[in-house]
């Protein structure tokens, strides 16, 4: 039985007539750029999240950007950044003229809070902290180590749309949340979208200004912005997808319990939940030291894996400038090595769950497979 990693169109088949319904809606309006459709997504999403602002922006990777820019972030500044997970929470810190300094991880695959504690010097200015496949970084931690030095702390909610600690949303924590809608996120928009959260009025209004050119009034630009509007047609479909966010994410944890309950923690180290609410599984990644012979035996009986992600950000070669070599870096360097991520996603059938569980066994069978790290 072939088992994909996720199936788009299962999740919206059964939202598609509200779906057509909220586009149809938005061509009716004649209002595509930034009308009501915008503003009602964003008003929903901040209260969703208890929230005091929500901006919406064209993607994940212009949230990051633009809160970087409304801070004022410029050469000379140093910001600290996971080295294990997307491109984007590192390459727009040179795009500020900013100073990248990677920090390690821990098991978790957060970020490592002692290590940001001992790279943080008076260049400093910000931390961005992912909340890796959907489970929170310390972010109580963070928050007060953060405002202690008087340092912004910005989480990438990404993966993490929907979780909590303590009944406090991810993206609260912080100076600023940033999102991306991309389709495979625990919310996600049929193309790009991304958003941005803060309880910072003065931040919020110049993440408004720089999202659309700096345009504080028709024609009239008081700042070198971009254009990273959240699309109209985005976010009226995001408005929809809202309304089933628990539901979905409530899914996600249900087939993470199942692979807990199902696969072996003394064979492979499995992802830890977590306080309630703090991992919303945006994937489930276990750890082998034969992952890729693991990966293949799946593959070869068509359960379908992703490897997220194979290189630590301080080993691309976009960003060799900075000196990092092999060993610097050691958990991240690790973790690359033996990641693999199983489908989770909601609408996954319990006999696809079980197909993933019983192949994985019988690869435990088949091979010693000593526990990861
Ligand atoms: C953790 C993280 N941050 C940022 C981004 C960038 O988001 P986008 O693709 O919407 O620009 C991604 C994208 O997958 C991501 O995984």
């Amino acid at each position: 039985m072939a088992v994909s990693f996720l199936d788009l169109s299962r999740q919206h088949e059964p939202l598609k007539k509200e779906l057509l319904h909220a586009i149809e809606q938005v061509i009716d309006s004649s209002e595509y750029i930034l009308g009501s459709a915008v503003a009602r997504f964003e008003q929903n999403f901040a209260q969703r999240l208890k929230a005091s602002h929500c901006v919406g922006v064209n993607s994940g990777t212009d949230a990051l950007l633009l809160t970087l820019h409304a801070l004022g972030i410029q050469p000379g500044d140093q910001v600290i950044c996971p080295a294990f997970g997307y491109v984007a929470m590192a390459d727009v810190i040179p795009r500020m003229g900013a100073h990248i300094v990677f920090a390690d991880i821990n098991e978790h695959f957060t970020i490592d809070v002692e290590h940001v504690r001992q790279l943080m010097n008076e260049n400093t200015r910000a931390v961005i902290a992912a909340h890796t496949f959907g489970r929170m970084a310390d972010v109580e931690t963070l928050a007060q180590m953060t405002a202690e030095q008087g340092v912004h702390l910005i989480e990438d909610c990404s993966h993490a749309c929907g979780a909590e600690i303590n009944g406090r949303p991810a993206g609260t924590w912080g100076t600023a949340g940033a999102f991306s809608f991309s389709p495979e996120r625990n919310l996600g928009c049929i193309g790009d979208g991304g958003a941005i959260v803060t309880n910072n009025p003065e931040l919020a209004q110049r993440l408004r200004l720089y999202r659309d050119h700096g345009a504080e009034a028709e024609n009239r630009y008081v700042e070198i912005g971009y254009n990273s509007r959240l699309d109209a047609i985005q976010a009226a479909i995001l408005d929809v997808k809202l309304g089933t966010l628990d539901e979905d994410n409530a899914d996600r944890e249900a087939n993470a319990a199942f692979y807990q309950n199902h696969l072996s923690s003394e064979v492979f180290a499995l992802p830890d939940p977590g306080p309630e609410g703090s991992h919303v599984f945006n994937y489930y990644t276990i750890r082998s030291t034969m992952r890729d012979q693991l990966r293949s035996f799946l593959k070869d009986r068509m359960v379908d894996t992703r490897i997220y992600y194979p290189v630590p950000l301080h080993l691309q070669p976009c960003f060799e400038y900075l000196g990092y070599t092999e060993g610097h870096i050691p958990v991240a360097e690790q973790m690359a090595k033996e990641v693999l991520s199983l489908p989770v996603s909601p609408g996954l059938t319990r006999q696809e769950l079980e197909e993933v569980a019983h192949t994985i066994d019988l690869f435990a069978q088949t091979y010693t497979t000593p526990t990861a790290g």
